[in-house]
């Protein structure tokens, strides 16, 4: 016999300003294998058409359904309920744009960060596509892997302590970009050309080492030795 969930979930539309932001609640029986998304969809079909939230691959790959549960960064689509209190509390992410309720626009917010950090393949060689892919060796490769496995979902980004005061940091997301980069044999730039990027308070000098980024990445990705990786690249230390 499932448990009674009772929820609690902010509402606000940002498209209907005079209704205030509040935190609205609903009953659900769990069901075996619920996931909050389950649970969420199960809300928004017999309980509250109404309610905004984001998903797309239902799979822990897309990272659309990023949000704060119980005070913790997590993606609906991967949390059990019943790893969860019965009571839920479900707030969107902080640092990004609000569309309404749980749904925030994490793409802005990327699409400038990739922007500024020149996230592409930067290389003097023409584009011929006759000619074979340039080897890389499997070492190259695995590293590159491992920070290639971001999805972007924001989580790293909304649980920083530092991106909540310094909107202009690059957060762990950056900076684990910037590392990608550092390591890929096709990319020509050099270590010192990112100085002006990361060598201030706005990048590497910017991070407390508070962790929160690597404590909730879902995926598990390796963010704090993927920072120090930059920092040596840099030489800010040996
Ligand atoms: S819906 Fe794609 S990660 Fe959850």
């Amino acid at each position: 016999m499932g448990r009674n969930l009772s929820f609690e979930i902010f509402r606000y539309n940002p498209n209907q300003p005079t209704r205030p932001p509040r935190m609205q609640p609903y009953q659900l029986k769990e069901t075996p294998g619920m996931t909050l998304y389950v649970a969420l969809n199960q809300i928004r079909e017999e309980l509250d058409p109404s309610l905004m939230f984001d998903f797309v691959c239902r799979a822990g790959v897309c990272g659309s359904c990023a949000m704060i549960v119980n005070g913790i960064q997590r993606m609906a689509c991967r949390t059990l309920t019943k790893d969860l209190l019965s009571h839920i509390r479900l707030m969107p992410l902080p640092v990004f744009k609000l569309i309404g309720d749980l749904s925030v626009d994490t793409g802005v917010w990327f699409k400038a960060l990739n922007t500024r950090i020149s996230s592409w393949i930067h290389t003097d060689l023409p584009f011929d596509p006759k000619k074979t892919e340039q080897p890389m060796s499997n070492r190259e490769t695995m590293a590159i892997y491992e920070a290639e496995r971001c999805i972007e979902c924001g989580i790293c980004i909304a649980s920083c302590g530092t991106v909540l005061t310094r909107k202009t940091f690059l957060g762990a997301a950056g900076l684990n970009h910037i590392g990608r980069l550092l390591l890929d044999p096709r990319d020509q730039r050099k270590p010192r050309q990112y100085l002006d990027l990361i060598g201030t308070d706005e990048g590497i000098f910017c991070c407390f080492e508070m962790m929160a980024c690597e404590d909730n990445c879902p995926l598990g990705l390796p963010l704090d030795v993927q920072m120090e990786f930059v920092r040596r690249k840099l030489g800010f230390i040996v």
